[in-house]
This record gives structure tokens, sequence and C-alpha cells, in this order.
């Protein structure tokens, strides 16, 4: 069952997204070359409490941290580890935030100092797959509408979408209906609603689709081991169109979160 949400409920979940879009912009100022993970995760959960909200990963099925970061070949569920950036890394940033009972979640992949060219482009692929499936987020739309345009932009690109992970309904709780998966045919799957709130995140490698998970039962990391990049919005379903409710308000690197 999909639970639409009230537009007093859409503002508070608006009020956790700003939360959490602050706090990957100021993740994404401390994640140089030379921090650690674990230290990362304590700036987070530090801000975020100070902010009021409580990190929605942390303790979610038993998950120990506030973010999960993965680097590089690890695509998703990273747990935070005193692994120390390097320069040329690629880092996935997910977290999740709970404000008065509502929930926003987003994720944003960092390159630390200088990368690598091809990394880059696998970087502005995600986020441009992000932005067009955001874009799909309408009235009258289907579920599939959103994971159809994501693909397309993936491959065109000649990049994989990962098939065993998906976005989600987000709100009262972390995972909602419907499932979003990144793949499939247009014009299938539940019609999207006003008040609809969904996580949208193309999840995609330089390689194959495949992925492995690994002896902690939570970081899951490309099977070939290619580069892999990971972008997520909460979006609201409304009458004036796709409302990014996880939006930051502040310049992260060099460009600005869509
Ligand atoms: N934020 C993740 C998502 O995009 C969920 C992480 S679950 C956790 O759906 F427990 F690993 F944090
Ligand atoms: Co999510």
């Amino acid at each position: 069952m999909i639970i639409r949400k009230s537009q007093a409920e859409i503002e508070g979940m608006a009020r956790a997204g700003d939360i959490v879009a602050d706090t990957l912009a100021m993740i994404g100022e401390e994640l140089r070359p030379g921090v650690s993970m674990l230290e990362l995760d304590r700036l987070a959960e530090d801000y975020i409490r100070e902010r009021g909200g409580v990190p929605t990963s942390k303790g979610y099925r038993g998950y120990p941290a506030a973010l999960c970061i993965s680097p590089n070949a690890m695509i998703v569920h990273g747990i935070p580890t005193n692994y120390i950036a390097a320069a040329g890394d690629i880092v996935s940033i997910d977290l999740g935030v709970t404000l008065d009972g509502l929930i926003a979640d987003s994720a944003y992949t960092f390159g630390v100092g200088e990368i690598f060219p091809e990394a880059q482009r696998l970087l502005d692929v995600c986020q441009e797959a992000l932005a067009a499936g955001i874009e799909q987020a309408r009235i009258g739309n289907h579920v599939s509408d959103i994971s159809h345009t994501i693909q397309t932009v993936v491959e065109a690109a000649g990049f994989s979408v990962v098939r065993s992970l998906v976005g989600h309904g987000v709100g009262r709780a972390y995972h909602e209906d419907p499932q979003i998966p990144n793949f499939g045919a247009p014009g299938r799957g539940p019609e999207l609603l006003p008040g609809m709130t969904l996580a949208i995140e193309p999840m995609i490698t330089a390689g194959g689709p495949d992925v492995v998970m690994h002896a902690d039962e939570w970081s899951i990391s490309s099977a070939d081991g290619s580069l892999t990049a990971h972008f997520e919005h909460t979006v609201a379903v409304t009458e004036e169109g796709p409302k990014v409710l996880t939006a930051a308000k502040r310049p992260v690197e060099a460009g600005l979160l869509p």
C-alpha cells in the first residue's frame, strides 16, 4: 500500500530533508584525502543530533552507523571503517534523517581530490539519471516511467544499472511501497498520485550490473570490481510537479546538488 502524505507531512519531510542536505554538504567538505570514514560518521551523527534530528539508519535492522559510506567499487550500505580517504577515490555517502517522526533519505557520490575523467563521467551520468528520473515523478505517470528513464540515460552512456537494488517510498517509514527499480519498460507499476513521496536512487556501475554482498552482510560492491556511483533524492509528487525534499541550499564541491 502506498501512503500518500498530507501537505503538512510533506513540509515536515522537507524539514528533515534540509538536515539531510546540509549534512551531505558538510561531509562533502570534510571528505578530503586523509580523513577516516569513522570520523565522517561521527561528524554526521553529531551534526544531525544538534539539529534535533535522529540518524534513521542507526539501529535500522541493526545497522550500526549514521552514514552508509561506500568507496569506489562499493555501491551501497558500506559500514564506516577506519579506511582513510585517498585522492582519486569516489565515495558514496547515504543517509536518512528522522525529524518529528518524518523521514527524508538522500545520497551523493563525492570525488576525493582529483579523480580520473572516467570516474567523473560516471558521477555525472548518475546525477543526470537521477535528475531525469525525478522529472518523471509526475501525476499520471507510472512508477516504471522513472525506472525506464534512469536506465535509458545510464545505458546510453555505456554504464550499467544494478538490478537487485531499488528505490522506494519513504516518509513515515524508511522503506515504504512502492519499490522503484532503475530499469524496466515504461508505463508499468502503480500510477503516481499527489502526496506520494519517493526515494529515487540510481545505483550504477562502470562495468556489469552484478553485485556481491560482503561478509558483514551489509556492504555491497560491484561483482567485477568496477567503480560505482549512487545519487538519491526524496521527492514528493505534487500538483505543481516533482518537489525535491532533500535539495541542497549550499554549494557542494564545484557544483550544486540538483
Ligand atoms: N538510505 C538507504 C536507502 O537509500 C538505506 C540504508 S539502510 C541502512 O535506502 F540500514 F543501511 F542504513
Ligand atoms: Co533510499
